[in-house]
């Protein structure tokens, strides 16, 4: 056995979790390689919706460690709130599932108040969690890593020292008041003495697990197109979501990787600024997103923010496919385009009055790029009861066919509805 790398071809939320939930039943060990607690995974369990922020989707099946990286940025307040979450959902987060990479660093006080400050003046649309700040400081070597809880006192010194030095910028050039940083020293040396025992060399851990065999799924988190080098910069998170993010967030040589599987949706969504070439507005944009009346519609799972909507843009489909080596495809929420009755696929762009069909590198230009559609024809009935492909219509099937077809992957798994049944393996 070995890695599966389980990435998000998109712009995130693309059902990452419910696809890493359902892949995690053959998981020794799910570990999350990138981000923090700006992504939201969904998972439905029964009647029960949990949203995981941090945790890896592998807290939910029993037998699996869960292992939280040394690419993840960790907000140890919010992490100590989602434990508690999913315990009174009645799963046990004890150290002996869960372990966290003394190399990660800690999402402090002061990142939070610099990413809100940023974002007054003129954001990118950030879920606030202050992970660009958090990055920031730890390619400028002014971070603090979760090793340090090790010590929570000296942990509280530092955490002091960091609030007080952003409270000059905030106050001086951002014009807003000071945080406390008594009080913010205070909750990290708590949290650090609940959070200690979960500590772990998890590169040394996970390097024992590849000699014993194991078979190691690599979560991401956002995606491929929010991704800081590769994605549609400067609308991007602050970490490598692509498969190289694995790589270093890990600590694992590239040929412990054996399968890619990219998951992306039927469609298009992003949350955020940018260019988003096959963004619909109006009616038909409204039924793609839903009312958010249930917890798969097209709201944030972290933020609430309604999503951008748009048809399926192969272009960037084949380009995070390329990108990342991805040899299967799990497709989600196909069930939503039921009852459209003409889908469109972009298959190209104008860009400038000339055609393209690479995706470009840069933003300015992606912004103005056109969509050129594939029509193809839609299906009428519902597809929540398929299982196999050949359950689903015959039109459902040319739609995955063309998918394939135009991206070189295998389209392996489907996603026909919320419930964890609700999947067929192609
Ligand atoms: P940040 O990661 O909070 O700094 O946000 C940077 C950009 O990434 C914003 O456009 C966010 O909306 C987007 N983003 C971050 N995390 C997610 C996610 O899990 N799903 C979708 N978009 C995300």
């Amino acid at each position: 056995m070995a890695i599966t790398v389980l990435i998000g071809a998109q712009w995130g939320d693309e059902g990452k979790g419910r696809i890493t939930d359902a892949l995690a039943e053959t998981a020794d060990i799910v570990a999350r390689f990138n981000g923090g607690d700006n992504a939201g995974h969904s998972i439905t369990i029964g009647k029960q919706v949990v949203r995981l922020h941090l945790l890896p989707s592998g807290i939910f099946r029993d037998g699996c460690l869960n292992v939280i990286g040394n690419g993840v940025v960790v907000n140890p307040l919010n992490l100590l709130q989602e434990i508690a979450d999913v315990q009174a959902a009645g799963v046990e987060v004890t150290p002996q599932r869960l372990r966290i990479s003394r190399a990660a660093h800690v999402i402090l006080p002061g990142h939070r108040a610099l990413d809100a400050a940023y974002e007054s003046s003129g954001g990118i649309g950030t879920t606030l969690r202050g992970i660009g700040p958090a990055y920031s400081d730890k390619a400028a070597r002014f971070g603090i890593r979760c090793g340090s809880m090790a010590d929570p006192k000296a942990f509280a010194a530092a955490v002091r020292a960091h609030t007080e030095r952003v409270n000059v910028i905030l106050t001086h050039v951002h014009h807003r008041p000071p945080l406390d940083a008594d009080a913010a020293a205070e909750s990290y040396r708590a949290a650090a003495e609940q959070l200690k025992p979960f500590l772990e060399d998890t590169t040394a851990l996970l390097h024992d697990a590849l000699a014993q065999d194991k078979h190691i799924l690599a979560e991401g988190a956002q995606a491929t197109m929010l991704d800081i080098d590769h994605g549609t910069y400067p609308f991007v998170t602050s970490s490598n979501a692509t498969v190289g993010g694995v790589l270093t967030g890990l600590g694992v040589p590239p040929r412990a990787i054996a399968r890619v599987i990219g998951v992306a949706k039927a469609f298009t969504t992003r949350v955020g600024g940018g260019p988003f070439v096959t963004e619909l507005q109006g009616d038909l944009a409204a039924r793609l997103r839903g009312t958010g009346a249930n917890p798969w519609d097209e709201y944030g799972a972290t933020t609430g923010r309604p999503r951008r909507v748009g048809w399926l843009d192969l272009v960037a489909l084949r380009h995070a496919v390329r990108l990342n080596g991805i040899d299967e495809l799990a497709l989600t929420k196909l069930d939503i385009l039921s009852g459209i009755s003409e889908l469109q696929v972009c298959v190209g762009y104008h860009l400038d009055g000339q055609t393209i069909s690479h995706f470009p590198q840069d933003s300015a230009l992606l912004a103005r790029c056109e969509p050129i559609y594939r029509g193809l024809p839609g299906w009428q009935a519902s597809v929540g009861h398929a299982r196999r492909l050949d359950d689903l219509p015959s039109e459902a099937r040319a739609f995955i066919a063309e998918v394939e077809q135009f991206t070189g992957a295998r389209v392996s798994l489907v996603s026909v509805g919320p419930e964890r049944d609700q999947l067929i393996h192609c």
